[in-house]
C-alpha cells in the first residue's frame, strides 16, 4: 500500500468508553447501510447494551484502526468464544474495513492478528461471518477464499413485518393444535425460566443441536443450568424482554419443544426470534406451528411499537423455513459461515 501502514491496536471492549463504543457503532452501522440502505439499523443504545452485557464466560478481544485524532474507527476485528466444555477449538470473529481503506492490506493484517490470537489461546479454527451477496459479499468471499477459509454454511436472515401477519392463519394453527397435538399443553414464562422448569428446559435446549450444521466443524453444544442462567441474566441486563412459550408433553412432563422471542427496550421496533425447536419424537404434530402462532398472537397484542421480527435460519433448514415462510418472513440477505484452520490460513497467506 502507499503511505504509512495503519496501526492495528488492541481495543479493550470490556472497558471501552461511551465515545469509543459510539465510534465502533458508527463503523458497524455504516457497513450495514453500505450493503442495505433501506434496512433499519440498531440505535446506538442497543449496540452499547449488547456489548456491555455479555455472559461471564464470554472471552473477547477486539482490535481497531483509528484515524489520527482517534474520533473515527476506520477498521475493526474481533475474536471471541465462550469458555465452556464444547467447541474448544473455535474462535468466532468478524472483520470490517471502511470502503476508503480497502484493498490496502488492512483486512489481511486484521485476519493475521485473529489467527495469532487464536493460536496463542490454544484454539485451532477461525469462524468468520460474511455477507454473501452484492458488492460487499463479492469482496468478502473473494477475500476469505483467497486466504484459506471455506464457506461451510449459508444462512438466511429474514424479517417478519408485523403489519403483514395473517391473523386468520395464526388462529388456524392454534385451532388445529387441539386435534393434532392432543396430550400437549402450552406453558409460558417471561424473563427468567421458573426454577421448577429450568432442568427440563435446559434439557430441551439440546434440541438445537439437531438444527442443520451442513459442513460446519461444530460440535454439539452442552447446555447447563448455570450457563443458561448466565445467558438469561445477560439478556435481561441488556434490556431485552425474553419471552418463552414451551409445549409440555403432559404424560411424561418433558418439554417437547419451545420458542423464544427477545423484544428490545433499546430498539422497540425490532424483536429477535431466538431458538425454536421440537424434539424428533414430537415432530409433525403441529407443535412448531402452534408455538410460533401462540407467541405471535401475544407479541401482536402486547407490543404495539414492534414493527419487525428478525430471524436467522440455515438455508438448508427446510422444516423451519417452511413454517417461517408461511408466516410471512421475507429474506433480507444471505450470509456465509466461513471456517479455516489457522495453519490452513497461514499456508494460504504465507504467514
Ligand atoms: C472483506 C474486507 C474485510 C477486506 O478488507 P481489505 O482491507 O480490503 O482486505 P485486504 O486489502 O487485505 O485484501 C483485499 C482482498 O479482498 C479480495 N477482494 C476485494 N474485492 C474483491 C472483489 N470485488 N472480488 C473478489 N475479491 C475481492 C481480494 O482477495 C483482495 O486482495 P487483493 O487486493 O490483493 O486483490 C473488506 O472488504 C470489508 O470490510 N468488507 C465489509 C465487511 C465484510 O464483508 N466483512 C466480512 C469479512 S469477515
Amino acid at each position: 500500500m502507499s503511505g504509512p501502514q495503519p496501526t492495528i491496536e488492541p481495543f479493550d471492549i470490556d472497558h471501552a468508553s461511551d465515545a469509543e463504543l459510539a465510534a465502533l457503532h458508527d463503523l458497524e452501522v455504516s457497513l450495514e447501510l453500505e450493503a442495505l440502505p433501506d434496512v433499519p439499523v440498531p440505535p446506538l443504545a442497543h449496540t452499547v447494551a449488547s456489548i456491555r452485557h455479555v455472559p461471564p464466560e464470554r472471552v473477547r478481544q477486539y482490535w481497531a484502526v483509528w484515524d489520527t485524532d482517534r474520533s473515527r474507527m476506520l477498521a475493526r476485528a474481533h475474536a471471541a468464544w465462550d469458555e465452556r466444555e464444547d467447541n474448544r477449538h473455535l474462535a468466532f470473529g468478524y472483520i470490517g474495513v471502511r470502503p476508503d481503506l480497502r484493498r490496502q492490506g488492512v483486512g489481511s493484517a486484521l485476519l493475521a492478528t485473529i489467527v495469532d490470537h487464536t493460536e496463542a489461546a490454544g484454539r485451532s479454527t477461525v469462524w468468520l461471518d460474511a455477507r454473501s451477496e452484492g458488492a460487499q459479499g463479492e469482496a468478502a468471499e473473494g477475500f476469505l477464499a483467497a486466504r484459506g477459509l471455506e464457506r461451510k454454511q449459508l444462512g438466511r436472515r429474514s424479517h417478519l413485518r408485523l403489519d403483514h401477519v395473517d391473523d386468520a392463519l395464526l388462529q388456524t394453527w392454534v385451532d388445529r393444535a387441539a386435534q393434532r397435538a392432543e396430550g400437549y399443553s402450552l406453558l409460558q414464562w417471561d424473563q427468567r425460566c421458573p426454577d421448577d422448569l429450568v432442568e427440563a428446559f435446559v434439557a430441551a435446549k439440546h434440541v438445537m443441536n439437531s438444527a442443520p450444521k451442513d459442513d460446519l466443524d461444530f460440535e454439539d453444544e452442552v447446555f447447563t443450568v448455570d450457563l443458561w442462567r448466565d445467558r438469561e441474566a445477560a439478556l435481561i441486563a441488556r434490556g431485552q424482554n425474553l419471552w418463552t412459550v414451551a409445549a409440555r408433553h403432559d404424560e411424561s412432563g418433558d418439554i417437547a419443544g419451545y420458542t423464544e422471542i427477545a423484544h428490545l427496550s433499546t430498539w422497540p421496533a425490532m424483536a429477535y426470534q431466538e431458538d425454536t425447536g421440537v424434539w424428533h419424537v414430537h415432530r409433525n404434530k403441529g407443535l412448531g406451528r402452534w408455538l410460533k402462532a401462540a407467541m405471535l398472537q401475544r407479541v401482536k397484542a402486547e407490543t404495539p411499537d414492534l414493527e419487525r421480527i428478525e430471524t436467522w435460519n440455515a438455508g438448508s433448514n427446510e422444516a423451519m423455513l417452511g413454517i417461517n415462510i408461511a408466516l410471512g418472513f421475507e429474506v433480507v440477505d444471505w450470509w456465509g459461515e466461513w471456517q479455516g484452520k489457522t495453519e490452513q490460513i497461514r499456508k494460504a497467506t504465507g504467514g
